[in-house]
C-alpha cells in the first residue's frame, strides 16, 4: 500500500454520514456480523469493532482497497473475526447473512472519470448513478438475517422511490434516518450526467452563487416492521 492509495482511499463526507449511523446504532451492531460493500479504507468496520460488533467483514472491487482495509483492520484490537475480500458486491460473500449491512458504493450519475486523486471506482455511479445501487439493494433481502439492518449512503437525485420499490419487492422498508447538503466540486459536475443535473436542479440540487450543492441521505433498510 503506497500512501497514494491509503490517499484515495481517505473517508469522505459520505463516509463521516454512515458512520454517524453505525455509532447511533451500537446496540443493533452489538455481537453481530458486519458487512460493509465497498469497504475503501475499512473505516465503517472500525467504528463497527468500536460499537462491539462480533464479525467484521469488508468486500470491495480495488485490490488495494482490500489490502488497506485488511491493515486497518489487523491493526484493531478486537475480538471480532475479520474479513477483508476482493470481489464485486456479493460474490465474495455468496450464500452468507449478515446482521447489519453497510454500503457507500459509487452512486453518482457520471460518465468514467477519475476526480481529486480518487479512482473512477469510487463514484462512477454509471448515468442514472443506479447502476450499484440496484444490485447492491437487490442482494439486501438474500444476505439480510433476520432482523438485520442495512445502513446505505443514497444521493437524493437518483431517485429514492426506485429504491423503496426494490425493497418492498423483497418484503423490505426503506426509510430516511439522516441527511446532509454536500457541495459538489465543479470538476465532479462537470462529470455528471446532464439529464440528471437538469432534473433535479431546484430540487436535490441547489446553486447558490454559482456553486452546487446536493442532498445525500442515510437509508436504513430492514425487513418490515423491524424498524418501526
Ligand atoms: C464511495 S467509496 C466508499 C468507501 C468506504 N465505504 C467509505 O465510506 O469511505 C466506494 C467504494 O466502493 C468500491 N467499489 C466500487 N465498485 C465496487 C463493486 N462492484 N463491488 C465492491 N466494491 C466496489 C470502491 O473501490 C470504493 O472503495
Amino acid at each position: 500500500m503506497t500512501k497514494a492509495d491509503a490517499f484515495a482511499f481517505r473517508p469522505s463526507a459520505y463516509t463521516a454520514l454512515v458512520l454517524r449511523q453505525v455509532l447511533a446504532h451500537g446496540p443493533r451492531i452489538a455481537g453481530g456480523r458486519v458487512l460493509d460493500i465497498g469497504c475503501g479504507s475499512g473505516v465503517l468496520l472500525a467504528a463497527a469493532a468500536d460499537m462491539g460488533a462480533g464479525a467484521l467483514c469488508g468486500v470491495d472491487i480495488e485490490p488495494a482497497a482490500v489490502q488497506e482495509t485488511a491493515r486497518l483492520l489487523g491493526a484493531l484490537t478486537t475480538a471480532a473475526r475479520v474479513e477483508a475480500l476482493h470481489g464485486s458486491l456479493y460474490a465474495p460473500v455468496a450464500g452468507r447473512h449478515f446482521d447489519v449491512i453497510l454500503a457507500n458504493l459509487p452512486h453518482f450519475p457520471m460518465d468514467h472519470a477519475a476526480i481529486d486523486a480518487r479512482l473512477s471506482s469510487w463514484s462512477d455511479g454509471g448515468d442514472s448513478g443506479r447502476r450499484l445501487l440496484d444490485p447492491v439493494l437487490a442482494g439486501l433481502g438474500a444476505h439480510l438475517a433476520p432482523g438485520g439492518l442495512a445502513i446505505v449512503a443514497h444521493n437524493a437525485f437518483v431517485g429514492l422511490e426506485a429504491t423503496q420499490d426494490i425493497a418492498s419487492a423483497q418484503g423490505l422498508t426503506a426509510r430516511v434516518i439522516d441527511a446532509m447538503t454536500v457541495p459538489i466540486a465543479p470538476e465532479k459536475l462537470g462529470h455528471m450526467t446532464v439529464e440528471v443535473l437538469d432534473r433535479e436542479m431546484g430540487r436535490s440540487l441547489h446553486r447558490h452563487g454559482g456553486h452546487v450543492f446536493a442532498e445525500v441521505l442515510a437509508l436504513a433498510i430492514e425487513h418490515a416492521g423491524d424498524g418501526t
